[in-house]
């Protein structure tokens, strides 16, 4: 939406009602966002926020000060004078990982800063989306233009974190030998499938890839052509009813069915069920934002790794798809639960597209240095913001990772 706004005020750039506009744009689409992590934070209390339950999971005030802070790094302190830092050692509490941008606090010693405290934090924020919003109606027509696509950015990335706020917590949540619930009333998606279901792709050379103006990042370009098929992907999801069958056949003790890898991390973890199931009085549980719930065995199954993910599908006979044939088939509308239930495993390792050169300055490491030994999700959760997916979105873990609600679907090559 923003984007289409930016390249309309450019074409007119003398148009001081388009800058209006634009300013008027930025500021609805700014308050949404920064207002939705805020709903998200809530329901959690000062000692909630400060947990860091394992290296790769952040607290979620450290989440709140860090979108916060990607703001003031990226927009306010280069781009508008008058700006104020609010505190001097922000910068260095709350930086991720962004080199170019300087010294930063350790990743894994995040749950360790007890201060700044939850109410320096939201002080924080209201002290940058005061700047922010005073800066749309101050800032000229250029610099608008300028600047909206980095703003963009920045949405998109506190969108994101909204989404780990929640899994995050989750996961600290799930350590606790009484299960907290986020929110009472959470149920994890359920599905309608029963039986098998393919949705048929003939070898054809299709686009890969984002095109046009609509936001999107910078690992979703170029935009390129890919041989795709002949394939089968599974219209639906695998539900948590198949999993308990790959279970009962003895799935996690079955080495041939898995990567070396990924069978020595299953036994290294003691994997003998997906992330977040229990056993309670001989029946497995899951720990969800809702507390502790039983199995709903027609729900997708959720919190399962690349490495379980591709061990049930060859336990299955059958194997994962790739990226490219996940984006076809979603794009010709033939996965009705591509979105919103859980992200999909691909086979697809996280790798440039052909041509792929990442975007100049420090935002240039947001995405291209992870570009090795991951391995590309597709679709969405039921965490991912409302208007933060699309059909070409690229995420992307590593192997052994299954905090996030990630799930699978099948491919079959009929052989
Ligand atoms: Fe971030």
């Amino acid at each position: 939406m923003l984007s289409s706004a930016a390249s309309a005020a450019a074409e007119s750039s003398t148009s001081s009602v388009s800058t209006r506009d634009l300013a008027a744009q930025l500021a609805t689409a700014y308050r949404a966002v920064r207002d939705e992590t805020e709903r998200r934070a809530a329901p959690l209390s000062p000692e909630d926020q400060v947990v860091q339950s394992m290296p790769d999971a952040s607290p979620a005030k450290w989440q709140r000060a860090h979108t916060t802070w990607f703001f003031e790094q990226f927009l306010l302190g280069p781009h508008c004078p008058d700006y104020q830092v609010f505190h001097p050692d922000y910068a260095f509490l709350f930086n991720s990982y962004y080199v170019s941008a300087g010294p930063r606090h350790t990743r894994a010693a995040r749950g360790l800063l007890t201060r700044p405290g939850v109410a320096e934090i939201a002080a924080y924020r209201r002290h940058v989306d005061e700047a922010m919003l005073n800066w749309f109606v101050t800032a000229d027509a250029a610099k608008l233009e300028e600047v909206a696509p980095l703003i963009e950015v920045g949405l998109n990335h506190e969108q994101q974190h909204q989404e780990l706020l929640l899994t995050d917590i989750l996961h600290a949540f799930a350590q606790n030998p009484i299960p907290p619930a986020y929110d009472p009333a959470w149920r994890l998606p359920t599905t309608d499938h029963h039986g098998e279901d393919w949705v048929t792709l003939p070898e054809g050379i299709h686009p890969i890839g984002h095109a046009g103006d609509s936001f999107h990042f910078d690992n979703e370009k170029p935009v390129h052509r890919a041989l795709v098929g002949p394939v089968r992907l599974a219209r639906h999801l695998v539900t948590n009813a198949e999993w308990l069958q790959f279970m009962a056949e003895g799935g996690y003790r079955t080495a041939t069915l898995w990567l070396m890898d990924g069978f020595a991390c299953a036994e290294r973890e003691g994997w003998e069920a997906p992330g977040h199931w229990r056993q309670v009085d001989g029946e497995w549980k899951i720990m969800t934002l809702g507390s502790l719930q039983s199995i709903d065995p027609d729900a997708p199954v959720c919190h399962v790794s690349y490495y379980e993910a591709d061990a049930f599908a060859r336990w299955a006979g059958k194997h994962l798809p790739t990226e490219m044939e996940w984006e076809v088939a979603a794009r010709a509308g033939q996965l009705p639960d591509a979105f919103g239930a859980v992200w999909q495993w691909t086979r697809s390792a996280y790798a440039p597209y052909p041509g792929y050169k990442a975007i100049d300055g420090a935002l240039g490491e947001y995405n291209g240095k992870f570009m090795v030994n991951q391995l590309v999700l597709r679709g969405s959760s039921c965490a991912t913001p409302e208007g933060h997916s699309r059909v070409t979105y690229r995420n992307f873990f590593y192997p052994h990772h299954r905090w996030q609600f990630t799930g699978m679907r099948l491919a079959d090559y009929g052989a």
